[in-house]
């Protein structure tokens, strides 16, 4: 039996914060209930973040307050600081996805603050959410490269995985912020992350920036990651990262997966009819296939001899 591959889907997060067009609320909970109805156990809903950084999820609070939730979903925001964090408490996330990037440029320029910063803000949100209902996961970003400093060492990265679990974090991302990882750095880092994170609590956060995304989740797969962030028609980047492109698309990965015999528990079907719809939303193409090209299987007529 081939291992199941767990996938979150981040388009409403990711994927939104970047549009220049504002996906009005309602658009958004419809998206997010029917991504509920096609299987997900884990959507990344929203960021509780300044609304002047990134206006368009100023309405997270709306949006969790207008999905169905269905049970066994685990509906997570990401949060920068503990102003975030309280908002999102009070919005009734089920996790907590704290941020911040192993590189103190980029930190510096998504979040305004040193990474030891970040930390002494998480810190804080811990004893937060203390007694309350939410579980944590944290996000080590430009973990395999930063686009202002260049390559991360790989022990920069792995003392930011131990930081976050001295500080009782459940859950670890390794994300590849503007898509620079290549599968090699992919399984090495992956096999380093798995000696002190289980496979169930690692997620693998990639972007195609350069056409390598699909590679690069096999590798990691390999290497023994379960757990993979991916948007619906591969929208996603970082406002704050220049050059910044879509997340693996969700629906190309979930095709890949299948034809190889790896479960997902998503209807392929489903996702393909999302992801056409986007363009509506957004207003431009998406750099999904899938959608575009149809499922391996979906055959064509035979052309009639001339
Ligand atoms: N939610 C809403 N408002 C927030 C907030 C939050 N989590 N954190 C701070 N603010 C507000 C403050 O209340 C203050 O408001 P005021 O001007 O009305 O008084 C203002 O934002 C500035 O607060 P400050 O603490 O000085 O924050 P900052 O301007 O240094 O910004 C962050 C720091 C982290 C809030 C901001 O950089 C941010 O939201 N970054 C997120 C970037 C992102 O989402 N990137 C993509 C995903 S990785
Ligand atoms: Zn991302």
């Amino acid at each position: 039996m081939t291992d199941a591959m767990l996938i979150q889907e981040v388009a409403t997060r990711d994927g939104f914060q970047i549009e220049p067009r504002y996906v009005e609320t309602a658009d958004k909970i419809r998206l997010i209930d029917a991504l509920s109805a096609a299987g997900f156990s884990r959507i990344e809903v929203s960021s509780f973040v300044s609304p002047k950084a990134v206006p368009a999820l100023r309405d997270a609070a709306e949006v969790f307050a207008g999905i169905a939730r269905r049970p066994g979903t685990v509906y997570v925001a990401l949060v920068p600081n503990p102003k975030g964090a309280e908002r999102a408490l009070a919005a009734r996330v089920d996790e907590v996805n704290l941020v911040c990037s192993v590189s103190e440029t980029h930190n510096r320029a998504n979040m305004g603050m040193s990474p030891d910063a970040s930390m002494e803000g998480f810190a804080q949100i811990m004893e937060t959410v203390k007694g309350a209902d939410v579980s944590t996961n944290a996000t080590v970003a430009t973990a395999f490269g930063c686009p202002f400093e260049g390559d991360q060492p790989a022990d920069k990265v792995m003392a930011q995985v131990e930081r976050y679990l001295a500080l009782g974090i459940t859950g670890v991302t390794l994300a590849d912020t503007t898509g620079m990882a290549n599968p090699v750095q992919v399984e090495r880092l992956v096999t380093r992350a798995l000696a002190v994170v289980p496979a169930e609590r690692l997620t693998l956060h990639f972007h195609n920036t350069r056409g390598l995304g699909l590679a690069n989740v096999l590798s990691a797969y390999h290497a023994g990651a379960r757990r993979f962030d991916a948007a619906l028609g591969g929208l996603g980047g970082c406002p704050f990262a220049p050059g910044a492109t879509g997340n693996i698309c969700t629906e190309d990965l979930v095709s890949m997966a299948h034809e190889m015999g790896i479960e997902t528990g998503l209807d392929l079907d489903s996702l393909i009819g999302l992801s056409r719809d986007l363009p509506r939303l957004v207003g431009h193409d998406v750099p999904g296939q899938v959608a575009k090209a149809g499922r391996p299987c979906d055959l064509h007529p035979v052309p009639k001899a001339a």
